[in-house]
């Protein structure tokens, strides 16, 4: 090596011992004849003093003209800071380095920001230029922090003797539900291999070769909108098993959370997870990812509601829609008319709610609205009575579909707990949420469509309902939950091909698309297939959940915009026309 210590390295201990240390110069700091440089390497940072006596002037002068970020290499010995200079705040704090010989390795043009400066840049700047940006302290953490929870995760599983299997990326659409990726055949004209969306069909078969427990880190490509936790190729720690059930897996699962918390994080998680179903989720959260890091829960006054005479409230009951509301404990004089104006137009906005009812407790216990002369004092005491209503709180509600309070208030609910501060930032909040619907009908179609994938299995109790009442069959399912966050999700898949074809077809697909498609998959299934099941953890959103943030791309090297393009490499990009003909292919005008 270059250096003979990093830049985190040095103690009061070393101090006497002769050192080289190698690079980015953080900052500079001229001081009456010595130069200060603060050396910074992803460990740390290292004071070098270049100053008399032992630089000489021209060396003094070379650091004083070293451009910020440039590497250089510096040698000389490490002393003790003056009384009153020690940085408690440095874990090199206590010492510098005094420097008789200085190299510039290699120089920085000006750049555009610099890692060190405390307001952050735009974020298409980051992105831009990235390798200034990986530089920063908050990211070096982050990736880091990936690399940790990654090492967990591959330690636990090999610990659990999963073998780790690579499966293609160039192959067949696989049915997660997304637009595929597509790659063109030079090879084959007019034919494509599409990127996996998971590597669903390959572990299938992988148990069909007796693998029993395999595990990758796997990449997976999904053309779909982005939001903050979604990119268009992101990471799962993906497994299957063979001969296990539902609690075998999310077993398995609660030992890697807890250990991957305490290792990574030193928090103690207790085990087993506690579990939901999907319909207790959407009954008291309005979620299928609840954040349980806050109550606030949803309550049905749809039976008070069929009785009073506010038209919007007894109209919905009456035509089977449902009244429901949340609490929100002393938020009364914290929020004002306008501000709930503003939650009105946000839950009409983006949840498609007709309006926001609202009422406050006053300190006499009575509430009170503008919509209160509508509603009798009985009703009223019976609408605080179910909402357990005290002095001080608001009690807001949505009259419509279940989909529409459900929606509405889930929404409500978290930007509540943001605005109000109820969420302990440091907290991780881990659960399942179990027994998910099979399917769910597309609205404008009609049809059913697979709400995980179309090798799902049924809960035993309701292989019944697949024939009559599809809509309430519950699947063998179960999503990981952290903060709200969906942070996994798997099933025990179908390993009969008579559950098999009637899933197929009810989702409307019939023998021929099935044979197309997954013809090889459902080939496999005949050549002795043994039960399994399995799950896949959104790596980039635990990364983010145990980091403590809100946004993806915050714990990803090299992310891509929400519009899909990488701005450092300028991806996607134009190709040559011959490149094009090779591939058989010829684009069309874009307006
Ligand atoms: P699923 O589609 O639920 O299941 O994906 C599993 C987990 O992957 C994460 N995830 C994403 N993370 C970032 N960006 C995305 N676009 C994105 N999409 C999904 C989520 C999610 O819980 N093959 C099945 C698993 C199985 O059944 O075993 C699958 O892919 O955290
Ligand atoms: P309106 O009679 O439409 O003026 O509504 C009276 C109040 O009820 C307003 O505060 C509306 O925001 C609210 N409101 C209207 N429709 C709904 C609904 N579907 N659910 C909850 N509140 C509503």
């Amino acid at each position: 090596m270059l250096r003979t210590h990093t830049c985190g390295q040095l103690r009061k201990a070393d101090v006497g011992s002769e050192v080289t240390l190698c690079g980015w110069v953080e900052s500079k700091r001229d001081h009456g004849g010595a130069v200060f440089i603060d050396l910074r390497d992803r460990y740390g940072l290292t004071q070098v003093v270049v100053g008399p006596p032992e630089a000489n002037s021209a060396l003094i002068d070379e650091a004083g003209r070293v451009a910020a970020e440039s590497v250089i290499l510096i040698r000389g010995k490490v002393t003790d800071r003056l009384e009153g200079k020690i940085n408690k705040k440095l874990a090199t704090g206590e010492i510098e380095v005094r420097s008789d010989h200085f190299e510039i390795l290699n120089s920085c043009e000006t750049p555009p920001f610099t890692p060190s400066q405390s307001d952050m840049p735009g974020e298409d700047l980051r992105l831009k230029y990235r390798f200034l940006d990986l530089r920063r302290s908050d990211m070096q953490r982050a990736m880091v922090l990936r690399s940790e929870i990654v090492k967990t995760m591959r330690d636990y599983f090999a610990e659990h003797d999963f073998i780790d299997v690579e499966t293609p990326i160039l192959g067949r659409s696989t049915p997660e539900g997304a637009r595929d990726y597509l790659v063109p055949s030079r090879v084959h004209p007019a034919n494509f291999y599409a990127l996996p969306q998971s590597p669903q069909l390959y572990k299938q078969i992988l148990m069909v070769a007796g693998f029993d427990r395999y595990v990758q880190v796997a990449k997976c490509f999904r053309d779909e909108d982005l939001r903050a936790d979604r990119q268009p190729e992101f990471t799962q720690l993906d497994l299957e098993m063979s001969f296990v059930d539902s609690d075998d897996i999310m077993g398995l699962i609660d030992g890697l959370v807890a250990r991957t918390a305490k290792e990574v994080l030193g928090k103690d998680i207790t085990t087993p997870l506690p579990r939901m179903t999907y319909g207790e989720a959407m009954r008291r959260f309005g979620s299928d990812a609840p954040d349980l890091r806050f109550a606030m829960e949803i309550v049905d006054i749809t039976s008070v509601a069929k009785k009073t005479e506010f038209r919007v409230f007894r109209g919905t009951a009456d035509s089977g829609g449902f009244v429901r509301g949340i609490p929100v404990k002393g938020a009364a004089t914290k929020y004002s008319r306008r501000q709930i104006d503003e939650l009105t137009e946000y839950v009409k906005g983006d949840f498609g709610a007709k309006g926001l009812a609202w009422f406050r407790v006053e300190d006499d216990g009575s509430l009170w609205s503008p919509i209160s002369k509508n509603f009798d004092d009985a009703h009223l005491a019976e609408i605080k009575e179910l909402m357990s209503g005290e002095p001080g709180d608001l009690l807001m509600f949505l009259a419509d579909t279940w989909d529409v309070t459900c929606k509405g208030l889930a929404g409500l609910r978290k930007r509540l707990a943001g605005e109000l501060g109820l969420i302990d930032p440091k907290e991780l909040n881990c659960s399942w949420v179990t027994e998910f619907p099979m399917f769910e009908r597309d609205e404008e179609s009609g049809r059913w469509n697979a709400m995980h994938h179309p090798f799902t299995a049924p809960l035993t109790d309701d292989l019944p309902l697949l024939g009559e009442d599809p809509q309430d069959c519950r699947a063998q399912a179960y999503d990981l939950v952290i903060n709200g966050s969906e942070a996994g999700g798997g099933t025990i898949r179908i390993h009969d091909s008579k559950t098999q074809s009637q899933v197929f077809e009810l989702l409307g697909i019939d023998e021929a698309t099935a044979e197309d498609r997954f013809g090889f998959l459902l080939n496999a299934l005949k050549f002795g297939a043994p039960p399994h099941g399995g799950i896949a953890l959104g790596v980039d959103r635990w990364v983010m959940l145990f980091a403590g943030l809100d946004n993806i791309r915050e714990v990803i090297a090299f992310p891509k915009t929400q519009k899909a393009a990488d701005l450092m490499t300028e991806a996607p990009g134009p190709v040559d026309k011959a490149q094009l003909a090779e591939l058989h292919l010829r684009t069309a005008k874009v307006k």
